[in-house]
């Protein structure tokens, strides 16, 4: 059990650059199996995700090395395996997106029901509805979801909620599907109009990503390309708010304004600045936050990965804020935590209301999940006293170098886990 031990009080401030996306990188990484040949992804963040990613690509028979620079190449050319193994896909839900590029490249694939954070029920049927209209026999043996297809073939396919990945899977698989697949109620998040710029480079027929409905035509085979990873608009968002939560002020090189407008109104609703420039974003807040209400929804909507470090910003703001999370049913649990640190909060089903308190005081923690980790992190950067937050592996899952940028802003936090990532670069080249 990994700890992260923070001294609060704090002011951050200065300059860092933003990571490459996780989710996006994640997504990217298993549509590298689609393609024959060599993949350069660039700007990859050095987090466990990506390293449980590489693991499950070379264990599929790719091949997959990522440097310490965050350059990872990988050529899917002579796959061999159409199971993924079991003990990868508990690790973290992304992994399941492995299931259709292997379908699509080798006639049949199992996957286990993938596991991850535990943020609520996280069903696959979308996805499964999605590479069955595609054509294939799809069963559940065991809670292993096994797909069978000699030739895939497009479809019109309705989603009844946008889900990220679903639109992923269902979108890299039907490029090598014989004739037209439409995607209707698509999710419509920049990391999915990044898959579509990479699969379009590496010679797929795909149109309409980033709205509700995409086109996939259909082709026999992806050749290698190189493409750059979307900064990481969660960890932005994240960063920006300890900044606030500290009364800041930090520049995110790097940061695209475009992904960000949700945050970047929620921020000046609550009188902080948000300030875009061709490089990056400027965060800053010079006052007392003002409450606000927050509604998560699938892109462009407030983003359901930012509700929980907004919440510990609000926490300490002026007045009272309402939260609705409209994504995931069970991220509320961060607020009992926080109440340890003298959070005065209540929430019932998909809604909480924050009273906005003057002071926070350290405590020990843990953190139930990757988010509600960065939000007890920005609530302890804030507070007076020492923090101790329990089970880390969970932040550094998803934040690369996480301590050590925000020690680099001025903050004082130590982490024994990050000596272990230390240790991890250090075997890489
Ligand atoms: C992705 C992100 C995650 C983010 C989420 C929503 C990755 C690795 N993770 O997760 O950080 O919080 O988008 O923005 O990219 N659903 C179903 N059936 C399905 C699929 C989803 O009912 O087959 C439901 C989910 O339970 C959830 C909602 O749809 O309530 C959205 O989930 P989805 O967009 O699929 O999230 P992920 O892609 O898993």
């Amino acid at each position: 059990m990994a700890t992260l031990t923070i001294e609060g009080g704090n002011r951050l401030a200065g300059e860092i650059t933003a990571s490459g996306s996780k989710n996006g990188a994640l997504a990217l990484m298993a549509a590298t199996l689609l393609v024959e040949g060599e993949v350069v992804l660039t700007n990859l963040p050095h987090i466990q995700d990506v390293y449980n990613m590489v693991e499950m690509l070379q264990a599929l028979g790719a091949r997959a090395e990522l440097t310490r620079s965050g350059v990872l190449i990988t050529d899917a050319t002579h796959i061999c395996a159409s199971e993924a193994p079991a003990d990868l896909v508990k690790k973290m839900r992304a992994s399941f997106s492995v299931w259709g590029p292997l379908l699509a490249r080798t006639g049949a694939s199992r996957v286990a029901i993938p596991g991850g954070c535990d943020i609520g029920a996280r069903p696959v049927d979308f996805h499964l509805k999605g590479i069955q209209a595609l054509g294939a026999i799809v069963r559940n043996d065991h809670g292993v979801v096994e797909a069978r297809a000699d030739q895939l073939v497009g479809a019109r396919i309705y989603m009844d909620f946008p889900s990220a990945g679903a639109t992923q899977q269902i979108m890299a698989t039907a490029c090598l599907a014989r004739g037209t697949t439409l995607i209707e109620n698509a999710a419509c998040e920049p990391e999915i109009v990044d898959m579509a710029q990479f699969l379009n480079k590496c010679g797929a027929r795909i149109t309409g990503a980033g709205t509700s409905i995409i086109q996939v035509d259909g082709v026999k085979r992806l050749n290698g390309v190189e493409h750059t990873i979307i900064p990481d608009r969660v960890e932005v968002g994240t960063f920006a708010l300890a900044a606030v939560a500290t009364r800041g002020e930090v520049f995110i090189r790097d940061a695209n304004p475009d992904h960000c407008l949700p945050l970047i109104q929620k921020l000046q609703e609550i009188g902080a600045i948000a300030r875009e420039d061709a490089e990056g974003i400027f965060f800053a807040c010079r006052r007392t936050p003002l409450a606000t209400d927050i509604v998560t929804m699938p892109h462009p909507g407030f983003p359901t990965d930012l509700q929980q470090p907004m919440g510990a910003v609000l926490t300490c703001s002026e007045g009272t804020s309402i939260i609705s999370e409209k994504v995931y049913e069970h991220r509320f649990r961060y607020l009992s935590e926080l109440q340890r640190m003298g959070a005065d909060n209540h929430s019932e089903n998909r809604t909480a209301v924050i009273r906005g308190v003057p002071k926070l005081h350290g405590a020990q923690v843990t953190a139930c999940d990757l988010r509600a980790g960065a939000a007890l992190t920005i609530a302890a950067l804030a507070a007076d006293g020492t923090t101790e937050i329990a089970d880390v592996e969970h932040i550094h899952r998803g934040y690369e170098y996480f301590d050590e940028k925000l020690n680099s802003l001025g903050a004082k936090v130590t982490s024994d886990e990050s000596m272990l990532m230390s240790e991890v670069l250090a075997c890489l080249e």
